[in-house]
């Protein structure tokens, strides 16, 4: 069957993801403060080939023509996040007005091309002055962070009117303050418990910063959410599936929705507890306009007793004989319908935008060519099962791709691809991938055949 943008409805939203981090380079320009990634991947062994982000797509001083290229392709939105630390280069205090006058040219080059802003406050890079005093395990952030969002409400506001607060709070929590894989490095249960609670009171208290300064705006929030399966029907399987989806899937959002933390789902993060005030419950709640849904896998999940905490792992795709991206990741289009009705079945969630989903294959030009069969594929088999969801009733009404430009892949580095548009990290050239055009084609609306007069 031939997927058209038009089957989604006239009012869908299509867009591209991406984030600052990933794409802007231009670390140490314009007066920008160092972030926990700036210092991270420039320490050796950290990133897969030593690879960081300093220049990586040069989108700070490229950004006019990817708009460009952006706008050829029929795109009109563009999710972008902005670098706390290119706004605020100690986290907090003196505002750089070079930093917001980037982002100030940026969102009016999106709007002269007739491409929308969406903007993510944090997609992962937090100031390092702010990790010197602790990062997210510091309660103090709940201070931080909204100074820093009113600042950029103040200063983009009057055009921006979607917002997102965080950017997958699991992932930038568990990987750089529980495993220590992402920035800032950090390990172990207590220092993930206390970021957890303290990104969960940013997400809700930054959103009603934004609420009160710019009261018509679309607020949302983003997650990463992957369907969970048990390995085997055996009851230790199908319990420890349960922790992990609590875990992956439900650990932000319930509190957001006045559900509290999970705790009766999994005892173990009541020790969170500690970390709480008296009135702590009632903060964590925000009514979102929108929830952010990312998705890009699922995880198979088995029993192990010797697995500390969770009493669960998970079963790597490479060991399943399944289909697989360069991530290693699943390729399995089905999970996005299963995680799209899984959030749908919170009565509190009012709508619900996929903010990414895509996938990294191993891209080479050949004369000047990137023919990406495979990422079509993979588009063609998730935005199929969007659109099954949607046929059910699921309250989906837009979808972002990760990403627009290949780019940097936090811990893996340059090497996964992501992009409907290749970028040679050599020259910053750019080749539009056959996925970009297949993307452009779907979304492009047909012509309405008009009879022709009848000639005498
Ligand atoms: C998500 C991140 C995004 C990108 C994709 C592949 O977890 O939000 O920045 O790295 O994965």
């Amino acid at each position: 069957m031939n997927l058209h943008s038009k089957d989604f409805g006239k009012d869908f939203i299509w867009g591209v993801s991406s984030s600052a981090y990933q794409t802007e380079g231009a670390h140490d320009v314009d007066l920008k403060g160092f972030s926990i990634w700036d210092e991270f991947s420039n320490q050796k062994k950290k990133i897969a080939k030593n690879h960081n982000g300093n220049v990586a797509c040069h989108f700070y001083h490229h950004y006019s023509d990817d708009l460009k290229l952006m706008q050829s392709m029929g795109i009109k939105n563009f999710r972008f996040s902005i670098s706390w630390a290119r706004i605020l280069p100690n986290g907090h205090g003196v505002v750089n007005l070079k930093g917001v006058d980037f982002y100030n040219r940026l969102i009016n080059h999106c709007l002269e091309l007739g491409i929308t802003p969406w903007i993510t406050l944090y997609h992962w890079d937090l100031p390092l002055e702010l990790e010197k005093k602790g990062g997210w395990t510091n309660r103090d952030i709940v201070r931080w962070f909204t100074e820093y969002v009113s600042v950029c409400v103040k200063s983009f506001g009057d055009r921006v009117k979607n917002w997102m607060v965080l950017n997958e709070p699991l992932v930038f929590t568990g990987a750089g303050y529980f495993l220590g894989i992402h920035a800032p490095g950090k390990k172990g249960l207590s220092n993930f418990l206390a970021a957890v609670h303290h990104v969960t009171l940013c997400q809700a208290e930054g959103a009603r910063v934004i609420r009160n300064l710019l009261p018509d705006a679309n607020i949302g929030t983003t997650f990463s959410s992957s369907h969970v399966d048990p390995y085997t029907n055996s009851e230790k399987d199908i319990e420890a599936a349960r922790k992990v989806d609590v875990l992956l899937n439900r650990l932000f959002i319930e509190p957001a929705l006045g559900m509290s933390y999970p705790f009766k789902k999994m005892p173990l993060i009541n020790r969170i507890e500690k970390y709480m005030k008296a009135d702590d419950e009632k903060l964590l709640v925000f009514d979102f306009d929108f929830i952010g849904v990312q998705n890009y896998t699922r995880e198979v999940v088995k029993h192990s007793l010797f697995t500390p905490f969770f009493k669960a792992s998970i079963v790597k795709a490479e060991k399943r004989n399944v289909p697989l991206t360069a991530m290693n990741w699943e390729i399995y289009p089905e999970g996005i319908y299963h995680v799209l009705k899984l959030y749908n079945e919170y009565p509190g969630i009012k709508k619900i935008y996929i903010t990414e989903n895509g996938a990294a294959f191993h891209d080479e030009p050949v004369n000047g060519k990137v023919n990406d069969l495979k990422r079509i594929n993979f588009y063609k088999g998730y935005l199929q099962q969007v659109l099954r969801a949607k046929q059910e009733g699921v309250k989906v009404e837009g979808y972002f791709s990760w990403s627009f430009t290949d780019n940097f892949e936090w811990a893996e580095g340059y090497s996964p691809r992501f992009g409907l548009v290749y970028v040679d990290f050599e020259n910053q050239q750019r080749i539009i991938k056959e996925s970009a055009y297949w993307f452009k084609n779907f979304l492009t609306v047909p012509h309405k055949v008009t009879k022709p007069h009848s000639v005498w």
